[in-house]
């Protein structure tokens, strides 16, 4: 008989923890058959929403991206504005932009957690951008309208630096937190900052309704414009009546019914992720651990490592996914994308090496202390800058 080796179980990077009143939630649904766009959950799951994250407002949407465009669109941005983005973000960050014709500015990330470079932000306002018509434009005369940040890897962008800035100069703050549920800034949750915010459910996230996202406002009307907008702006109950051009971007029942699940379940999945960060730091204990300020709560949405040298991560890849971990680097900066290269792009270097340095390490709600053991054998193996747990 040929020996087979018995591979070791897959730690899973950041795969979806069912849980819950799920299957009771999605059975009902099954079972009355209101499995589309009429139905309970909906409606609970954003009430839950707004609960859970203090926002006045929260109206689902089909996923982050979707709600990323809805929420561009309702804050007004359109042709020509410029919207400042981070460099280092999932690329539908800049695609939302990108979609309302306008365009994407891209700015640095800060070395510490990856989030927009506030520094960078403030001289790129206060030197580089000139006093145009009715607002800052960018030195080839882009109106610099507003600022999408990202709560990158679910970290909390520092709110109150940002807020201040964008009041200074005029420029609408919309939040891009699909990273970040849970995650607060000085006791507010992400996404609750800004004109609007966006949160994601998508499957690799800490909740998820498979594919989902929600945007949160205080502000009543946009909210009422974002529910009519993503239901095709239907504007009468009987008649196939549309006031304006919308789009199909509603979450079905079936989603929403996970997605209220999966909330009820939320506080639970962020405390086991504090324990898993636990672990690790107790797996690695000659590592430096990068400090969370306390105006901070951080989801711990992914947990992460730098190491020193593109080689060295690439070879930490290897070894931890031959392990049987599933780690991954971080985003390749967007403005370096095929689609966006010759966009303007302020000096990216930290982005480049955090691109070059950075492995995601397995931070599932369903990693054991044993998994943890496990990953942090390869670990201790590798000469690491810092743990980002
Ligand atoms: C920062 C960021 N923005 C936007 C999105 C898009 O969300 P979705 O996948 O729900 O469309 C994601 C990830 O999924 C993300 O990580």
């Amino acid at each position: 008989m040929p020996k087979t080796s018995k591979k070791p179980p897959l730690i899973p990077l950041s795969q979806p923890a069912i849980r819950g009143n799920a299957w009771k939630y999605v059975k009902e649904c099954l079972d009355t058959e209101w499995v589309s766009s009429v139905g309970r959950f909906v409606g609970e799951f954003e009430q839950a929403t707004a609960r859970f994250t203090g926002s006045p407002h929260a109206v689902a949407g089909v996923n982050g991206t979707a709600c990323l465009h809805v929420a561009l669109k309702l804050a007004g941005i359109g042709p020509g504005d410029g919207v400042i983005v981070p460099a280092l973000t999932f690329i539908a960050t800049a695609n939302a932009v990108t979609y309302c014709g306008a365009t994407p500015l891209f700015l640095d990330c800060d070395e510490r957690r990856f989030n927009l470079d506030l520094d960078q932000l403030e001289d790129f306002l206060e030197s580089r951008c000139k006093k145009g018509g009715s607002g800052l434009v960018t030195p080839s005369g882009v109106p610099v309208k507003a600022v999408l940040p990202v709560h990158v890897l679910g970290f909390p962008v520092d709110m109150d630096r940002l807020g201040a800035l964008c009041e200074k100069h005029r420029l609408l703050l919309i939040e891009d937190a699909a990273e970040s549920i849970g995650s607060r800034w000085n006791g507010r949750h992400t996404g609750t900052f800004g004109r609007l915010g966006v949160l994601s459910f998508n499957g690799n996230k800490i909740i998820t309704t498979g594919g989902g996202g929600m945007i949160l406002t205080a502000d009543p009307e946009l909210a009422a414009r974002a529910k009519h907008v993503t239901q095709q702006a239907k504007s009468d109950p009987d008649e196939y009546l549309h006031d304006e051009i919308g789009f199909n971007y509603r979450l079905t029942n079936v989603a929403a019914a996970l997605g209220l699940s999966q909330l009820e379940v939320l506080p639970e999945f962020l405390a086991q992720r504090a324990k898993i960060a636990e672990w690790y730091r107790r797996g690695l204990p000659s590592v430096r651990v990068e400090e969370t300020p306390p105006a901070a709560e951080w989801n711990r949405w992914l947990l992460a490592v730098q190491t020193g040298s593109a080689d060295a991560k690439a070879e930490l890849l290897r070894r931890l996914n031959e392990a049987g971990a599933q780690a991954r680097p971080l985003w390749v900066p967007v403005p370096l994308q095929k689609p966006y290269r010759g966009a303007f792009s302020a000096n990216i270097e930290k982005a480049r090496r955090a691109y070059d340095t950075v492995i995601n390490i397995p931070s599932s709600t369903s990693v054991t202390e044993k998994d943890v053991e496990r990953v942090a054998a390869v670990l201790r193996d590798a000469a690491l800058e810092r743990l980002l747990a």
